[in-house]
């Protein structure tokens, strides 16, 4: 028996930093959509996702949130695993940089490199952006600030992110030792990324003007994995992350053998802003530890809104929840992987959204598989008769075109060039579609001599859903599923040798069969995207700006379900008191039934100008909201419900026989 041959995939490990968008949705369902297709074509596959849980931004993420960032980090991965689940995401391990196995091997990756003088002892001084994880020279910021004088005093990353001044003692690795052989690495690799041209970008950007060593350590936080031999040291997030690729196969603990099955990673997928910690410093790092670098990086663009990047600020993020829970998966995964042009950035749109499932889903696909089973059951009682070539005049350049588009398709699969090989699947079916207005059935149907014509007819547009079934498959897996089932065949298990006369006889299609995708209402369903966008923006100002409740009006309409997810509470106030830097700003001191006080901000000064006289009043909150940072330095944890009319707002009082704590619902 011959081996399997062996394909691993990774997408980047994400950081669990806040709600995951259609961006990395996009990634995630690439990497699935690729695992898939190997997988179809009888290759070993080990598909890895996961978390990039350590670093300054996690640390400061979980004080935000007034939690320790192992509970953080432990609560996101629920929600990220979740999320991945409603995407059908076939990964086969999620791999987490908190775990002790990774960690450990880390630490010996970090001891062996300091002992073979690749990382040294030195001091780091220069501009540091959390949101990035990433160290910056002044000539590489996009903007720099200066006070009067011209010192700088801070500025931007190029990804818009601030900067900040770091100045500590530090380890650094050579990386200008390695520059010569990645650039000869490169030259004998000339694949190594896709698409090519990004090479260059690298080269001239960051490799001629002189590679600097790169600081891998940090002092002044400690959330991150500890220098064994100078514990006060943390690992720089990237080095830590960067390794989950090869800790991840098991590394000294490696029962399954799957280092030497799977590595070198024939696949990293990762987005263009990410793509020189890929493809410089993760060579070099493997490199200087003797391990084979990896087959090839596929980069990819971003998707961006219309008025630029999305952003949490900006409130014009999109949530694949929202898509899925109206329009189903499999319309979230076709849009994704069709609009991303390979290599360049992407706009979504709702009107493209639902364009797309109007015309491409529901009309070209679906309406030929309704006339196809329409019409095999009207002329031959369901039965789909035999595969026959040659029958009628059009046979021959449909078969042509399947055959090329079939070719194409795995080329473009091969080349993760997904929207051409989306338009090679409905090049088929468009192909199709007019194969039927050529043969026109319904006017062979009139003429019994024309039956055997007929017959052919049929059975080529059975045999072409059949092909666009399986080519669906690692993109749309319930559409693919339905599509079989209507044709009386069993699930697609198997892309290989995939031909379209290989129709296997005696099939029958079903009586009835039901539309794979409705068609929409565009003007609604534009609208309600739209909607649910700004729903999106409003809650998010909601979490910053307390006192603006009247943005609350007119809001989308929830379940049951999602409206009891709330706790509301009966609190008493114990404390009450304006908050220094704000007019608007009352510091609570609640007693909410909690094992100990609870402290609310809420903007509502302006309508109580003596604060002290709300102590002993019983108000109403809501008690599970996230802890938020308010002013910088206040944890404000829950909510004060008021009402709201003429601007003028109200605390929500109880009567005092209340007990504290009651449940409000
Ligand atoms: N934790 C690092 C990766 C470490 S890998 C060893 C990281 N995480 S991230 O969560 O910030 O980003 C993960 C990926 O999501 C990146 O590849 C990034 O390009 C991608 N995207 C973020 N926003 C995106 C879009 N709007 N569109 C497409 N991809 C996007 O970086």
């Amino acid at each position: 028996m011959t081996e399997k041959k062996s394909f691993y995939i990774t997408t980047p490990i994400y950081y669990p930093s806040g709600k995951l968008h259609i961006g990395s949705a996009y990634t995630t369902i690439a990497c699935d959509v690729q695992a898939r297709y190997k997988r179809l074509l009888g290759y070993d596959v080990y598909y890895l996702t996961g978390l990039d849980e350590h670093g300054q931004k996690i640390e400061q993420k979980a004080k935000e949130a007034g939690i320790d960032p192992q509970t953080y980090v432990d609560g996101m991965a629920e929600s990220v695993k979740e999320l991945w689940k409603l995407l059908d995401i076939s990964y086969d391990v999620f791999y987490r940089t908190t775990n002790p196995e990774h960690e450990k091997a880390v630490q010996r990756i970090f001891e062996k490199l300091l002992a073979q003088d690749d990382i040294y002892l030195g001091e780091y001084a220069g501009w540091y952006s959390v949101s990035d994880e990433e160290f910056f020279t002044e000539s590489q910021l996009a903007e720099v600030f200066r006070d009067e004088n011209g010192k700088v005093t801070g500025g931007i990353a190029p990804s818009g992110h601030e900067v900040e001044w770091v100045s500590e003692e530090s380890y650094f690795f050579r990386m200008g030792k390695y520059a010569d052989w990645l650039l000869d690495f490169y030259k004998e690799h000339p694949d190594f990324i896709t698409p090519n041209s990004r090479m260059n970008e690298m080269i001239k950007n960051f490799i001629e003007p002189g590679l600097e060593d790169l600081a891998v350590s940090r002092t002044s936080f400690t959330w991150g994995v500890p220098v064994p031999s100078n514990p006060k040291h943390v690992m720089y997030v990237w080095l830590d992350a960067l390794f989950n690729y090869y800790t991840a196969l098991g590394f000294e603990n490696d029962l399954e053998n799957r280092v030497d099955k799977f590595w070198p990673a024939d696949i990293h997928m990762v987005g263009k802003d990410i793509l020189r910690f890929h493809s410089i410093y993760w060579p070099i790092f493997l490199h200087a530890l003797g391990q084979p670098i990896p087959k090839r990086l596929v980069a990819h663009g971003w998707y961006v809104m219309q008025d630029g990047k999305m952003s949490k600020s900006k409130g014009n993020v999109v949530y694949p929840e929202m898509l899925v829970e109206r329009y189903g998966l499999d319309p979230l995964r076709y849009y994704l992987m069709r609009s991303l042009p390979v290599g360049s950035d992407g706009t979504f749109t709702p009107e493209d959204y639902v364009g797309r499932i109007n015309y491409e889903l529901a009309n070209d696909l679906g309406n030929l598989l309704n006339r196809t089973v329409a019409m095999v059951n009207k002329y031959f009682d369901g039965k789909v008769p035999a595969f026959a070539s040659g029958v009628t005049v059009f046979d021959d350049s449909l078969e042509s075109e399947i055959a090329s588009q079939l070719a194409t398709y795995h080329k473009e699969m091969e080349a993760v060039d997904y929207p051409r090989a989306l338009e090679a699947i409905w090049a088929i079916i468009s192909r199709t579609n007019k194969y039927i207005d050529e043969t026109a059935p319904w006017v062979l149907a009139k003429d019994e001599d024309k039956r055997d014509e007929l017959a052919a007819v049929m059975s080529h547009l059975v045999a072409s859903l059949r092909v666009v079934a399986h080519l669906i498959q690692p993109f749309m897996m319930t559409t693919s599923n339905a599509i079989m089932t209507q044709l009386g065949l069993p699930e697609v298990t198997s892309l290989e040798n995939l031909a379209l006369s290989d129709l296997p006889e005696g099939l029958t299609v079903v009586a009835k069969g039901t539309p794979i995708f409705p068609r929409l209402d565009m003007d609604e369903e534009i609208s309600y995207i739209k909607e649910q966008m700004d729903a999106g923006k409003l809650a998010q100002e909601k979490e910053w700006v307390p006192e603006d409740v009247k943005l609350l009006e007119n809001k989308a309409q929830i379940k049951f379900e999602d409206f009891d997810k709330a706790e509301i509470r009966v609190a008493e106030v114990i404390d009450c008191q304006k908050v220094e830097g704000s007019d608007k700003l009352l510091q609570f001191r609640l007693d909410a039934g909690d094992s100990e006080h609870r402290q609310i901000l809420s903007g509502i000064a302006n309508f109580y100008p003596n604060p002290e006289e709300l102590i002993g009043l019983k108000v109403q909150i809501v008690a599970n909201l996230k802890p938020r940072k308010m002013m910088k330095k206040y944890i404000s944890q829950g909510m004060i419900l008021s009402a709201e009319h003429d601007g003028k707002l109200t605390l929500l009082t109880v009567d005092k026989s209340v007990p504290n704590g009651s449940i409000i619902g």
